[in-house]
């Protein structure tokens, strides 16, 4: 099986379900860990799913991630529009990574629009509520079989 897909949620994400839930939308994290685990055992892959509201907690645990990891989703929530830490320590890995928000930060206030994880990231996904998680999950999924098709050896014929 390969390396686990680490799925990271920056401050206040545990809140979900309570918070503005007209932009949020009424689902808990939990709901939300649960989606992705059976989204991620559809396509053969396992999930370290983990919410802090701590930045530094988030970049030792990325540090932690590098080699241990087959991709990174993050949803680094306002310290997206802040961390240069994040950033950094984003940076020091090999692996793909996704960046996720819930609502759609281009059509809310002006200082969400810009995301430091971006200058890291593959892609970005935004404003599809927590089904975003799951696309990021197809997208990690796809992204990882066609780097095991470019690696393994052509069939003979
Ligand atoms: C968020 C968007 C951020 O601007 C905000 O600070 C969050 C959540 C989202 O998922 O839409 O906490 O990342």
């Amino acid at each position: 099986m390969a390396l686990p897909v680490l799925i990271l949620n920056g401050p206040n994400l545990n809140m979900l379900g309570l918070r503005q839930p007209e932009i949020y939308g009424r689902e808990t994290l939990a709901d939300i860990e649960a989606a992705c685990r059976a989204r991620a055992a559809r396509h053969g892959l396992s999930i370290d799913f983990r919410q802090s509201n701590v930045e530094g907690e988030l970049v030792s645990w990325i540090q932690e991630a590098r080699g241990r990891v087959s991709a990174v989703i993050i949803n680094a929530a306002a310290f997206t529009h802040t961390s240069v830490a994040i950033l950094d320590a984003l940076l020091l890995l090999d692996v793909p990574v996704v960046e996720v928000h819930l609502s759609n930060i281009h059509r809310r206030e002006q200082f969400r629009h810009h995301s430091y994880v971006a200058r890291a990231a593959q892609g970005m996904i935004c404003g599809f509520g927590s089904r975003g998680y799951l696309m990021a999950l197809d997208a990690v999924a796809a992204m990882l079989q066609d780097a095991e098709t470019a690696t393994s050896p052509m069939d003979a014929h």
